[in-house]
């Protein structure tokens, strides 16, 4: 098994946690991973949602819930990697960044748009920054800008691919396309391809990841095969102990069939994989659900004309409100069977490396 290399830091274990928001990875299972050699990353989205001020002042308690989920992952794992998964597309941003980095992040993994004035929110600050990206055509356009603007490459590139979890950088006709996991393999070729372009100008290696559907020894084994160093994956973590949903979210995986995992057009305007429930077939049929107190979490949303608030249902799933929750999971969510520690699923997925 080779290690993960990001610079002057390793990852025994070429395993990274996803961020999943809101409330999904937090401190606890950030910690759990990362005392077990993986990457553990908390979501920075809307990180604050049980603290008292989150309705009235929802800055301040998602910066407050930074510093203290922050502390609980290293309380877990004192040696270990542990970051945050910080989404573009959220106001606050470059707060939510900077505090992120001031609690002594390792990593700033970004996507939901591409980070693109990441490295001059960090400046010299020393952590590690890894973009997110889909597409041959993202890779292209936050690589170029990077070395264009900051004369600067990534720590790490995330590539999400078609089966992921949460928001997908795909338009829904090209998340078709690369249904088939041969047709993505040749778009991560071409992403790879790009990385090398600029490994060249930089004389240095770019650590890249593959995430999405990865969630057998054999996905893991394929995934590297592909020249990418490491795995990204979310699903799998949400039915260990160790997550930090409530019970009800797990047990909604445990209970999907393949049947119930669908693409919706969430409020963000993105697709995104969820289990289909009450609360997406009230959507369907035109319903617009009441919410409440707007919390101005996204740059660009019109609060009066949305079908839902995204804020609520995420938080109505991590609290396993899941009548009324949005429960966002992989395309591979109807596999899981059980309750499972971070351990054995670590275990599990290193088996053949
Ligand atoms: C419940 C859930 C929430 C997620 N939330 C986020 C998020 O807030 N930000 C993000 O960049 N990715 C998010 N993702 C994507 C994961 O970080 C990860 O890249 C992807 O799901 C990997 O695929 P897998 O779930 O099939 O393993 C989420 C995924 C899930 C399942």
């Amino acid at each position: 098994m080779k290690p993960l290399k990001m610079g002057n830091i390793e990852a025994k274990v070429p395993i990274i946690q996803g961020g999943m928001g809101i409330g999904i990875s937090l401190g606890r299972l950030a910690g759990a991973v990362a005392l077990e050699g993986g990457i553990g990353m908390i979501s920075a989205a809307q990180i604050g949602f049980k603290e008292p001020d989150f309705d009235t002042d929802t800055k301040a308690a998602n910066l407050r819930a930074i510093e203290k989920e922050y502390k609980k992952a290293r309380r877990i794992a004192p040696e270990g990697i542990i970051g945050f998964n910080l989404m573009v597309a959220m106001r606050h941003y470059e707060e939510y960044v900077r505090a992120a980095v001031k609690a002594g992040a390792d990593l700033i993994v970004s996507g939901a748009g591409l980070p693109t004035d990441l490295p001059g929110i960090v400046k010299d600050a020393d952590v590690k920054l890894a973009p997110i990206v889909s597409t041959e055509k993202s890779a292209k356009v936050i690589l170029k800008f990077w070395d264009k603007k900051y004369r600067k490459i990534p720590d790490l590139l995330v590539i999400e691919g078609p089966q992921a979890g949460g928001h997908l950088g795909f338009a829904r006709e090209k998340l078709e396309k690369f249904e088939d996991p041969a047709v993505y393999a040749g778009e991560v070729r071409r992403i790879l391809a790009v990385v090398k372009d600029f490994e060249e100008k930089y004389g240095t290696r770019i650590p890249t990841a593959l995430g999405g559907g990865i969630d057998t020894p054999e996905a893991v084994k394929a995934a590297l095969s592909l020249g990418v160093d490491a795995v990204q994956v979310a699903t799998r973590f949400v039915t260990t102990e160790e997550c930090d949903a409530d019970i009800r979210y797990k047990e909604s995986y445990i209970n999907a069939s393949k049947e119930d995992i669908i693409i919706v057009k969430s409020p963000v305007g993105m697709p995104g994989r969820a289990i289909n429930n009450e609360m997406i077939k009230k959507v369907e049929n035109g319903e617009r659900i009441f919410h409440s107190p707007c919390h101005r979490c996204l740059n660009r949303c019109d609060p009066a004309n949305i079908p839902y608030c995204i804020t609520d249902a995420l938080i109505h799933a991590a609290k396993g409100e899941t009548k009324k929750a949005l429960l966002f999971c992989g395309a591979n969510a109807y596999k899981a069977n059980r309750i499972e520690t971070v351990k054995e699923v670590l275990e599990d997925l290193k088996k053949l490396l």
